[in-house]
């Protein structure tokens, strides 16, 4: 096994989904360029993400990561913004609440643009073009001008994550996601919501429990914790110029990390332990996702953790499960039982939307309720094997799309094309974003009441 790293070490290896840029020179330049820009996070954050996985790994938190499959130069708006962080932090409340946990937020937001393909090769009638591999990368309209790699993009993709990232801070430190706004926004969910009678007991609850806090002196006003929120940003770390570019020494540490975002994850289809995508995460310090899809063996996860964790350290390393709601008993048991048995620490999430995408009427789509049963099956045989269902990464937008089916709202085939906005998968809207969150909440709940008569007798 190759022991020495550095930031460039993964070009020596084997590499999958790399974009043919024409110009070599061009894509240099912009490398060096990026090299020269501040880094996006700060190491003391990733230090900080990487504490709080390590109290979810260890059973005592739950991690909530969500946002676009692909952000969009297109959608790069103040609202969009706001309105994603106004959903994912109304989850992040009912989950808090649901688990009695703390809940790590985690969006895949500011630097998520980089899409590994299936297919170098997409085909309308006759025509072949390269696949759109994100915004980063090239442009998602079906010309060829469009679709030939363009490094200048790099350099659009770290301007937007900059200022995304700018306004989310702002909006966890400044005021925004202070606790009885959030409240607010998620009683007004639940009067408008046709699962109204469902939702409105833990809605009751909250809003008592606020109450209480208030009539005992416990404010926003006087307590930060309540008006504030650490928020952390992910993405797949897939263009690999891009991120070493982005690959800074720690001063404080000396350690080497990414600052792009701080948690990076490697997907399903990168994942081979001697390639490239491998290699670059070793050498970073940052927390980071494995996303495991049915083809991942028992043997195979661990020799990956062997390599992405060798320390054992808690927090380090969260495995993002993604098997589809039928196939979730078959190949999720066997991965616990493994990592359960050889003692290695880990945050067991849950992707529940990866595996359970169709085609109708022509478009993507996930139905709500396979959704759902891949995370209810998720938490059961976790619940089962007494390992602790760590978390949940999820497809949403704060916007009102129809790219899913189902939900309260009862989304059909036929409703697709209203408001099918997505540059990649589909998401699930804000309103069935929450609504996953309650169905949840009522799971970690029942969860928490038969540990309690486990630990009673
Ligand atoms: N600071 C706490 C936390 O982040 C409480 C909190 C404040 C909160 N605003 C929030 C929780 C918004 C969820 C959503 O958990
Ligand atoms: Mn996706």
């Amino acid at each position: 096994m190759a022991q020495n790293w550095n930031p460039t070490s993964w070009r020596s290896k084997p590499i999958q989904q790399v974009p043919d840029y024409p110009d070599m020179a061009a894509l240099q330049a912009t490398e060096a360029q990026l090299a020269t820009y501040p880094p996006l996070v700060f190491a003391g954050e990733a230090r900080r993400l990487k504490a709080s996985l390590a109290k979810v790994a260890e059973g005592q938190g739950f991690l909530l990561q969500g946002g676009d499959c692909a952000e969009s130069f297109a959608e790069h708006g103040a609202d969009t913004i706001r309105d994603f962080f106004r959903a994912f932090l109304q989850m992040a409340v009912v989950l808090t609440f649901g688990a009695q946990q703390p809940v790590v937020k985690v969006g895949r937001i500011a630097g998520q643009f980089a899409k590994p393909r299936s297919s170098g090769i997409e085909k309308k009638g006759d025509v072949e073009l390269p696949s759109y591999r994100g915004d980063i990368i090239n442009g998602i309209e079906f010309t060829p001008e469009a679709r030939i790699p363009n490094p200048e993009r790099q350099l659009m993709a770290y301007r937007q994550s900059a200022a995304t990232l700018n306004l989310l801070r702002a909006f966890a430190m400044g005021g925004y996601a202070n606790l009885d706004n959030v409240h607010k926004w998620m009683l007004g969910f639940v009067k408008d919501s046709p699962q109204e009678k469902r939702y409105r007991a833990l809605a009751d609850r909250i809003s008592e429990t606020m109450d209480f806090m208030a009539a005992i002196g416990i404010t926003p006003d006087n307590n930060p914790s309540l008006r504030e929120t650490d928020f952390f940003t992910s993405h797949e770390a897939l263009l690999l110029g891009y991120e070493q570019a982005l690959t800074r020494v720690d001063s404080t540490s000396g350690d080497w990390y990414a600052t792009s975002g701080h948690m990076i994850w490697v997907g399903d289809r990168t994942r081979q332990p001697d390639h490239a995508h491998i290699e670059y995460c070793r050498g970073i310090k940052n927390p980071i996702g494995l996303k495991c899809g049915p083809s991942m063996t028992a043997d195979g996860l661990l020799e990956l953790i062997d390599i992405l964790n060798p320390a054992n350290e808690a927090g380090r390393l969260t495995l993002i499960c993604r098997f589809g709601h039928d196939k979730v008993g078959e190949h999720l048991p066997r991965l616990i039982r493994a990592v359960e048995r050889e003692g290695r620490k880990v945050v067991w999430s849950c992707d529940p939307m990866h595996g359970n995408t169709i085609t109708l009427n022509e478009y993507k789509t996930r139905p709500f309720d396979r959704i759902l049963t891949e995370v209810e099956n998720f938490f059961a045989i976790h619940y089962s094997e007494g390992s602790h269902p760590g978390g949940i990464h999820i497809e949403m937008t704060g916007n009102d799309v129809t790219e899913c089916t189902g939900g309260a709202r009862a989304l059909s085939a036929d409703d697709l094309q209203d408001r099918y906005h997505t540059h990649c998968d589909p998401r699930l809207n804000a309103d069935q974003a929450l609504e996953l969150a309650f169905l949840l909440a009522e799971k970690l709940k029942s969860g928490r009441d038969e540990q309690k008569i486990a630990v009673n007798g």
